[in-house]
């Protein structure tokens, strides 16, 4: 099946993009890609750095045959997705950070950012947009001072420049796999394939939840519905519903 790529020089942010179209009725499959973002968007209102024509910045639209209460597990789905292509290119070298990172080298390489439709929204068919962004060929002085000991790109991992557009298309094709597997066969041997590659897994963490409390303690994993668990020092299992994830500095 052939599906659409919208190509543009430059957008604010390649997801806001994709949701006015998907709005004006884009079809599952759809992918809006720009050269470089001005106002690129990460998780929980943080910037996404967007260097021009180094990295992939794209949104791909979905319209997911699952009940809209599923739609939240699709970061995960869509983590392994693009996992499974960045491993293909950097010998299997990639972890996924709860709930959206994707890490080479314990350095952040790539994130996604999923949006839904509105809630009120009375589409027949709801969709998704997955907001992907990947370091593919930077170089460490392309990143701010202040982030180059967090953070890695393919090319600094592996040495080759990759075709953005040729990982552009791959990973579609792997995303719409990977979501057929989830409408087929459910949530849980994708989620099997995440929990591989989790980077966060029996480390020390620290998580600052929706409701601002700091919880300390050793993460366990997502569980079966793919939220992730921390165990504090006082033996108490707290659920992370949402909140900024990071590794305790002790
Ligand atoms: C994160 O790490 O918090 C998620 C980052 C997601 C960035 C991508 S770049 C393409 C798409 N458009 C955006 O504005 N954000 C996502």
């Amino acid at each position: 099946m052939l599906y659409s790529t919208y190509y543009f020089k430059s957008l604010e942010s390649t997801n806001s993009k994709a949701k006015e179209m998907a709005d004006n009725g884009a079809g599952s499959g759809t992918a809006v890609v720009a050269e470089y973002q001005t106002k690129g968007r990460g998780r929980l209102g943080k910037d996404w750095h967007s260097v021009a024509g180094k990295g992939l910045y794209c949104s791909i639209i979905i319209r997911p045959d699952l009940d809209p209460i599923e739609f939240p597990k699709i970061t995960l789905v869509a983590g392994v997705a693009v996992s499974i292509v960045l491993d293909k290119v950097s010998n299997n070298l990639t972890q996924l950070k709860w709930p959206n990172d994707i890490y080479i080298s314990g350095k952040k390489c790539g994130g996604i950012l999923t949006e839904s439709s509105p809630l009120t929204s009375s589409d027949a068919s709801p969709y998704v947009v997955i907001g992907i962004g990947i370091n593919v060929g930077h170089e460490l002085a392309d990143f701010p001072l202040e982030l180059q000991k967090m953070v890695t790109s393919v090319f600094i991992e592996t040495g080759i420049k990759h075709s953005i557009d040729d990982l552009l298309q791959t990973i579609r094709k792997e995303l719409l796999f990977q979501i057929e597997r989830f409408e087929d066969e459910g949530f849980q041997s994708i989620l099997n394939e995440w929990r591989r590659k989790d980077f966060l897994l029996g480390k020390r963490m620290e998580c600052v939840d929706t409701s601002g409390k700091i919880i300390e303690g050793v993460a366990l994993g997502p569980d079966d519905s793919g939220q992730l668990h921390v165990r504090s020092d006082d033996g108490r299992i707290h659920e992370v519903l949402s909140g900024d994830v990071r590794l305790a500095s002790r």
